[in-house]
C-alpha cells in the first residue's frame, strides 16, 4: 500500500497538511523511521541551514551518514557514564548548592533562572565554553534564545538584526576566548576536539550554538516541568525525596515522557520507504516530510502500557529502551546528554526540594517555541517562608 501524500499514521486519515507531508503519531512507526539509514535530518531548520553551511563540518545535528557517525564516535567521549558519574556530576552538585544557598538567602528566585545558570555550567564545561563570566554568557544565550518578538516585514527584519548582533555577541566574548584558550592548550572538551578537527572559527560557533540550544535550552526547561509536578503532587515529591538515584531519575524519565521537551522531530526520506505498521506495510514516497509528535508516541499504549496519560513511575512499559520513551530521541540522532540531563535534573531538584518552607508562589507562563516546538516555562516564581 502506498502512503497517500498526507496521512496520520496511526489511522491513515488525510490530514490537510499539503502533498509530501506525513504525520507520524505511534511509537513503533516512529522508531523505525528515525532508525532508518533512509532519511535525513530536517528538523530545526535543517534545510536552511545546509543552505548556508556546506556538509563538512555542518554541526553534528545537521548532519548524517557516515560523516554524522564518524563526529558521534568522536565526541561519545564527553558523555561516557563514568564522566557523566565524576566531572559533570560534581560540577552539578557545587552549581546547586551555590544556587540553592544564594536562593534561601534571598528567600525569592525564579526558577526558570536558577535552572538556566544550571543547565549553562554544565553544557558549558562539555562544550568548553569556559573562559567568560558564566551569569554573563547565561544572559546571552538567553536573549539569543528567546522566542522572536511580533509579525510582519519590520518585525522580522528587527529579529533578523538583533539576531546578527546577539550571534556576534556570543562570538565574542564567549567563543572566541575560548578558542584563542584552546588553540595554546587543548582540553578535554567539544571545541578542543572541533579545533583538531580543522573546524573554522565559524563553524565552532554555529556548532557551540547548536550545543546552547540542544543542551541548554532543553534542560533548563526540563527542570523547571519536572519543578512544577514536585510542587503540585505532595505524594511524588515525597516519594522523590525518599529514592535513591536510580528512583528519582526514573520518576523524572517518566514525567518527560509525558511532557516532552522537544515535540516534534522532523526528518526527509532520501528514498522511497516502508514502514510496517498494525494495519501492514505502508510506502512512503521519496523526498517526503515526515514530522513524528513525540507526546503522541510517548502516550501510545503499545509502548508506554496502561493508562498512557497518567503519571505513573511504576508502569510497565511494552517498549524497550528508555523511561522516557521518545523524549531524547532515537536512531543514530538520540540525544547524546540524556544522562547528563537526566543526573543533572536529579541533583538539582534533590537539594531545591528540601529546603524548609519553599513553596511555589507564581506558576510559570507557557508558550511554545517555534524551532523546536517544544514548550517554554518562564516567571515560575519560587519563594522561603
Ligand atoms: C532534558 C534535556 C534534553 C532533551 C529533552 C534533549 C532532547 C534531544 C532530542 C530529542 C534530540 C534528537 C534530535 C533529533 O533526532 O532530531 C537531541 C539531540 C542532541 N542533544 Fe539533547 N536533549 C537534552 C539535553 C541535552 C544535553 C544536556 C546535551 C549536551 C550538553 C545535549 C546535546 C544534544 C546534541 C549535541 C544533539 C544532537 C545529536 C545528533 O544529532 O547526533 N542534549 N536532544
Amino acid at each position: 500500500m502506498t502512503a497517500p501524500s498526507s496521512l496520520r499514521q496511526s489511522t491513515g486519515t488525510p490530514q490537510d497538511a499539503g502533498p509530501g507531508f506525513i504525520r507520524i503519531d505511534r511509537f513503533a512507526a516512529a522508531r523505525e523511521v528515525l532508525r532508518s539509514g533512509d532519511v535525513r535530518q530536517a528538523g530545526f531548520n535543517a534545510e536552511l541551514v545546509h543552505r548556508f553551511i556546506g556538509p563538512r563540518h555542518a554541526p553534528v545535528l545537521y548532519q548524517d551518514g557516515e560523516p554524522h557517525q564518524k563526529q558521534r564516535s568522536a565526541t561519545a567521549r564527553f558523555f561516557t557514564p563514568r564522566v557523566v558519574a565524576t566531572r559533570y556530576c560534581a560540577l552539578m552538585e557545587a552549581t546547586s548548592r551555590d544556587l540553592v544557598a544564594q536562593f534561601c538567602r534571598s528567600r525569592r528566585a525564579r526558577l526558570d533562572d536558577m535552572s538556566l545558570t544550571l543547565a549553562v555550567a554544565v553544557a558549558a564545561d562539555i562544550i568548553g565554553l569556559t573562559d567568560s563570566p558564566r551569569e554573563a554568557m547565561a544572559a546571552r544565550l538567553n536573549r539569543f534564545f528567546a522566542a522572536p518578538m511580533g509579525r510582519g516585514a519590520i518585525a522580522t527584519l528587527r529579529n533578523a538584526v538583533f539576531g546578527q548582533f546577539r550571534t556576534l555577541a556570543f562570538y565574542l566574548f564567549d567563543v572566541r576566548p575560548a578558542i584563542r584558550a584552546r588553540r595554546r592548550q587543548p582540553r578535554e572538551d567539544v571545541i578542543s576536539h572541533l579545533i583538531a578537527e580543522g573546524y573554522s572559527n565559524r563553524e565552532i560557533l554555529t556548532e557551540c550554538l547548536t550545543y546552547g540550544a540542544a543542551g541548554m535550552a532543553t534542560t533548563r526547561e526540563f527542570i523547571v516541568m519536572a519543578g512544577l509536578r514536585l510542587f503540585e503532587h505532595d505524594d511524588l515529591r515525597a516519594r522523590f525525596l525518599a529514592a535513591d538515584e536510580p528512583g528519582r531519575i526514573g520518576i523524572l524519565e517518566e514525567v518527560l515522557r509525558l511532557e516532552p521537551v522537544v515535540s516534534t522531530l522532523k526528518r526527509r526520506t532520501a528514498c522511497a520507504m516502508t514502514l510496517h505498521t498494525e494495519t501492514g506495510a505502508i510506502t512512503i514516497p521519496d523526498h517526503s516530510l515526515v514530522e513524528i509528535d513525540i507526546g503522541a508516541a510517548n502516550r501510545d499504549e503499545a509502548a508506554a502500557g496502561a493508562c498512557p496519560h497518567q503519571l505513573d513511575p511504576d508502569r510497565v512499559r511494552p517498549a524497550k529502551g528508555s523511561a522516557s520513551l521518545m523524549s531524547f530521541g532515537d536512531g543514530p540522532h538520540r540525544c547524546p546528554g540524556a544522562a547528563v540531563a537526566l543526573h543533572e535534573a536529579a541533583i538539582f531538584l534533590d537539594q531545591l526540594m528540601r529546603v524548609p518552607g519553599l513553596r511555589l508562589e507564581q506558576r510559570p507562563t507557557k508558550t511554545t517555541n517555534p524551532v523546536s516546538s517544544g514548550y517554554e516555562l518562564r516567571d515560575a516564581v519560587i519563594v522561603v517562608e
